[in-house]
């Protein structure tokens, strides 16, 4: 079954029984689609004007974030001070020269610092009966062959240090520091606190190293001063 015929639209209908154009209701029905068309525009929503509140505050929090950020850094930071931050400050590229070089007694405190203090104290004093000085030790200033030993190996049993008499154990830090960490702890030792005794070079270090590692157990000051000058 066919749909009936639609009807046309009521405006075009209204003046044109007749089958003729009416050119009157045509320019009313295109008023009218004006109107319509006016009718919708009017319906869209206006256009945003003005800033949205939320990225104001997201704005407002990152130039807080900003300034405080600020303040905190120029209280705290480090300013890049090569004392602080001496793990790069002696190094340079290749061809370079290094714009601050530090002393291997330089580079040594920190490691004194981490390994040492504990026991041997910040004044390299020690702890009477307990922990030997460092500061105007014999063994200190004495053969560099003798004190590499006692940081790889460790120390235990009776000795004279100062002319005072000890009795205990030093762990051994062989396999925690480095040839060069070990030279630099040296060295630092030996020209802190009064002493002034040359470098420990790494070489030296890592030569003594070779050469002792069919060496089980710690050393005794009895072996030692077999050893050396
Ligand atoms: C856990 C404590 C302890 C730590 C940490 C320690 N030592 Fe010792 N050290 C001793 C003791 C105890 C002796 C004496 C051992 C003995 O009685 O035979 C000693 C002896 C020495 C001696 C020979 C005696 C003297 O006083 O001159 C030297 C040198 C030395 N230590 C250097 C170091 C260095 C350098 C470090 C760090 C890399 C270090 N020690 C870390 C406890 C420690």
């Amino acid at each position: 079954m066919r749909p009936p015929p639609r009807r046309r639209a009521a405006t075009k209908m209204s003046a044109n029984h007749d089958n003729k154009f009416n050119f009157e209701a045509s320019a009313a029905s295109d008023d009218s689609i004006r109107e319509v068309h006016a009718k919708l525009q009017s319906n869209k929503p206006d256009k945003p004007h003005g800033y949205p509140a939320l990225p104001l505050v997201m704005l407002g929090i990152m130039c807080c974030v900003g300034f405080f950020g600020s303040i905190y850094m120029v209280h705290y930071s480090i300013r890049f001070d090569p004392l602080v931050v001496n793990a790069h400050a002696n190094r340079a590229k290749p061809g370079e020269k290094a714009a601050v070089t530090l002393t291997r007694a330089q580079l040594g405190k920190s490691i004194y610092t981490a390994n040492c203090i504990a026991c041997h104290q910040a004044t390299g004093g020690g702890v009477p009966g307990a922990f030997p000085p460092l500061a105007g030790s014999e063994w200190v200033a004495g053969s560099e062959e003798r004190l590499v030993r006692i940081v790889l190996h460790g120390l235990q049993g009776p000795i004279k240090v100062a002319g005072n008499d000890y009795n205990n154990v030093m762990a051994p830090l062989g396999a925690v520091l480095k040839d060069e960490q070990i030279a630099n702890v040296l060295s630092y030792v030996r020209q802190t606190w009064g002493n002034n005794a040359p470098d420990v070079e790494p070489a030296t270090v890592a030569r003594i190293r070779a050469e002792t590692a069919s060496h089980s157990g710690y050393w005794t000051a009895e072996e030692l001063l077999k050893i050396g000058n």
